[in-house]
């Protein structure tokens, strides 16, 4: 890497959100509930798109460097009587949305949801059938625990419709593994890719993190090599989020042997040159796709899940801490699964928090997810859409390009734009527009932006 871009990360390396929504999660509050979370399911239309996520909230074991919203447990039983509560609630969900409604994309995360038994995966599977009509063929993806699974659970998870698998790897260097307290060899993960396609399930997406304790550019190298022998079609590259005062977990990650900005940078600058030649197309922040891959030839959008083609009207989130996107607003679940299934068997609802969108937010919400997916907006886009409104981003936007100095974005012949040499900075520019963020306040709630 060269000085010029080691002072630019340095420089512009900053805490701030993901941008997986707008406004971002921590400004949901609690004036939202069960109430209004009836009433705008109520208010869906007949014709309306639906996408559902599924949250698993368990792990067999917390893997350190973790930031997911789950626990670990070496006994079923907690998660048998968690899958319970996960049916209540749809059935609640589904009994308040007025009709008969079609899903277009499904999605179970967590956590991971192969810790589910394959008894267990095939119930959720016929629950979401009695409740909504699941076109064969639609998108169904589900996170995958390669440690957790076996053919049998990779059966029923095709049987049910399970047309996508993403899988952690993050590192395959043991030195990092054992510094993150995540050990998966190759071979767990090439044996678990085969299970699927064995079972003809081509979609495979890779995750991997850099920023983690004793990584190098070079101990990259090696990983990324070992993830192209697996083929996968996507390649998702997180920076590592280090929240040690809010992620209890990673206090027993050593801050002394993470990367610095500068060194943060220079690995994912040359993950990405290393995917990019080895025929993937970039796409947003952190995703790479195969150039065929509907990722990469539909237009990108950007969910609580990260980059995604479902553009339903409505996403609904079932299970503990999940997140729900309506026409009216954002509703957030209770986070702890006991929480969770105390409220639903209640009241059949676990909403805690959430947010009423207004117009402001309708606009500001565009622009910060055309940045994220496409690094550009249009004008025209956004006045046809926005009216007046849409005017007053142009204006922000103009006093932005006037402040750059590093070139990193400009004016388009409609609109505005981040160059080649500002996309690494995406966050910062987005968090230009976000009229909610606290910046004092941001830098103990969010990760590196580079
Ligand atoms: C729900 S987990 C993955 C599914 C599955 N449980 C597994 O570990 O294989 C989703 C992904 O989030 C990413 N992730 C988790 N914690 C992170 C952190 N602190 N910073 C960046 N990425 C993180 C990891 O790449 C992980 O694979
Ligand atoms: S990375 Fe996956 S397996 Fe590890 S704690 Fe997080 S959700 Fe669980």
């Amino acid at each position: 890497m060269s000085s010029v871009d080691d002072t630019l990360a340095s420089r512009h390396a900053a805490s701030l959100p993901r941008y997986t929504s707008y406004p971002t999660a921590n400004h949901f509050d609690g004036a939202i509930g069960p109430a209004d979370y009836k009433s705008w399911l109520a208010e869906i239309g007949s014709d309306a798109a639906l996408s559902l996520y599924v949250h698993i909230p368990f792990c067999e074991a917390l893997c350190w460097y973790c930031a997911c919203s789950t626990k670990a447990t070496r006994r079923y039983e907690p998660v048998a009587d968690y899958l319970e509560a996960v049916e209540t609630e749809l059935l609640s969900v589904s009994q308040l949305i007025p009709g008969w409604h079609r899903l277009t994309h499904l999605h179970w995360g967590g956590g991971s949801p192969d810790i589910l038994s394959a008894r267990d995966i095939r119930r959720l599977g016929v629950w979401l059938n009695n409740c909504f009509e699941v076109p064969p063929g639609i998108e169904f993806a589900v996170e995958v625990d390669p440690r957790l699974m076996t053919s049998e659970k990779a059966d029923s998870l095709v049987e049910v419709g399970v047309n996508r698998i993403s899988i952690g790897v993050q590192d395959f260097d043991p030195v990092v593994q054992k510094a993150i307290g995540r050990e998966q060899s190759y071979e767990i993960t090439s044996k678990a890719v085969d299970l699927f396609r064995d079972r003809d399930i081509r979609s495979v997406n890779v995750d991997l993190v850099y920023g983690l304790p004793h990584q190098t550019e070079h101990s990259l190298d090696h990983t990324i090599q070992q993830v192209f022998e697996l083929s996968p079609d996507r390649i998702a590259v997180f920076g590592y989020a280090h929240l040690p005062h809010r992620v209890r977990n990673q206090k027993l990650i050593d801050a002394s042997a993470l990367p610095g900005p500068s060194q943060r940078y220079s690995m994912a600058r040359r993950l990405a040159t290393l995917i990019e030649q080895a025929g993937y197309k970039p796409l947003g922040l952190d995703h790479f796709a195969r150039p065929n891959d509907s990722l990469a030839t539909r237009s990108l959008r950007r969910n609580f899940q990260g980059y995604t083609t479902d553009r339903a009207d409505v996403a609904i989130g079932l299970g503990a801490s999940a997140i729900g996107r309506l026409p009216r607003g954002y509703v957030q679940n209770a986070v702890s699964a006991s929480d969770y299934a105390r409220r639903v068997q209640q009241t059949g609802l676990a909403t805690v928090r959430g947010w009423a969108l207004t117009p402001e937010d309708r606009l500001r919400a565009s622009v910060i997810e055309r940045l994220m997916c496409d690094f550009t907006f249009s004008s025209k886009g956004l006045t046809d859409r926005f009216g007046e409104a849409g005017l007053n981003i142009l204006h922000e936007a103009d006093a932005i390009i006037a402040e750059d100095i590093d070139g990193f974005v400009q004016r388009t012949d409609d609109g505005f734009c981040l160059t080649p040499r500002g996309r690494p900075f995406v966050r910062n520019f987005c968090a230009r527009f976000d009229a909610h963020l606290n910046r004092l306040a941001a830098s103990s709630k969010h990760s590196l932006s580079v």
